[in-house]
C-alpha cells in the first residue's frame, strides 16, 4: 500500500477529486493507496478544511513563518521535509501548491513528485496560462500532468488533456473548461501510477 501526500494551497479542487476517486473502483478494492496526508503552506486554504472534515489528515507548514529566516525557502523546505518524512511518502502530488520548490527540495523527492500544470506543455508554463493561450491564439489548450524536476514546469510529461478555445472565451471560460478535464486527468494518472506500480499495469 502506496502512501500518497497531496499537498496544496488553496481550494483543493484536484485533491477533492483525486481523493474522491481513491474511495472507489480498483484503487479502493486492491487497496492501492492510502491518502496519507494532505499538506497546504496557507493556513487560510478552503482545501484545508474540507480535508478536516472528510477525516483526512492534514498538516499547515505556513511559508510566511520563515520570511524572516536566513534562507527562507530553504529554511521553509527543511520544515516541509521533516514533516513529511514521518509519512513515508511514496508519492507526492502537487495539486495548486502555489510555491516554487529548490533544488533541494526536489532532489530529494526526484522521481516521487507529479504536478498538474494548466496548459499543454511545454507551451505556457509559469503563470496566467490561460490569458497567454487566448493571447496567442492557439486554438487548443488543456492540462497537463508532468514529473517535477528541477526546472519549473519541465519535467517529463505523463499525460494531458486537451479543450477547444472557443469564439469569444474569456481567461475564465477556458480555466473552468480545463479545471473539469484536470479533475478527470490528474486521478486517472496516479491510479495508473499505482496500478503500473503495483505490477497490475504495464504502461
Ligand atoms: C489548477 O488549475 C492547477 O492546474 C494549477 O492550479 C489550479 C489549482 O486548482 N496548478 P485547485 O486548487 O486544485 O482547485
Amino acid at each position: 500500500m502506496k502512501n500518497i501526500v497531496i499537498l496544496i494551497s488553496g481550494g483543493g479542487s484536484n485533491m477533492k477529486s483525486i481523493v474522491e476517486r481513491a474511495r472507489r473502483g480498483q484503487w479502493r478494492e486492491k487497496h492501492l493507496a492510502q491518502i496519507a496526508l494532505i499538506v497546504s503552506n496557507d493556513p487560510h486554504a478552503s482545501g484545508i478544511q474540507w480535508a478536516k472534515q472528510q477525516g483526512l489528515k492534514t498538516l499547515v507548514v505556513d511559508h510566511k513563518l520563515h520570511q524572516h529566516a536566513p534562507e527562507p525557502r530553504l529554511s521553509f523546505e527543511r520544515e516541509l521535509i521533516k514533516a513529511l518524512e514521518p509519512h513515508q511518502p511514496d508519492l507526492l502530488v502537487l495539486a495548486g501548491f502555489m510555491r516554487i520548490l529548490s533544488p533541494h527540495f526536489v532532489g530529494h523527492y526526484e522521481g516521487k513528485m507529479m504536478n498538474i500544470h494548466p496548459s499543454l506543455l511545454p507551451a505556457f508554463t509559469g503563470l496566467h496560462t490561460h490569458q497567454r493561450a487566448l493571447d496567442a491564439g492557439v486554438k487548443f489548450a488543456g492540462a497537463s500532468v508532468h514529473w517535477v524536476s528541477q526546472e519549473l514546469d519541465a519535467g517529463r510529461i505523463i499525460d494531458q488533456a486537451v479543450v477547444p478555445i472557443l469564439p469569444g472565451d474569456q481567461a475564465s471560460d477556458l480555466a473552468s473548461r480545463v479545471l473539469t478535464q484536470e479533475h478527470l486527468l490528474y486521478p486517472r494518472v496516479i491510479e495508473n501510477w499505482l496500478m503500473s506500480a503495483s505490477g497490475l499495469l504495464h504502461l
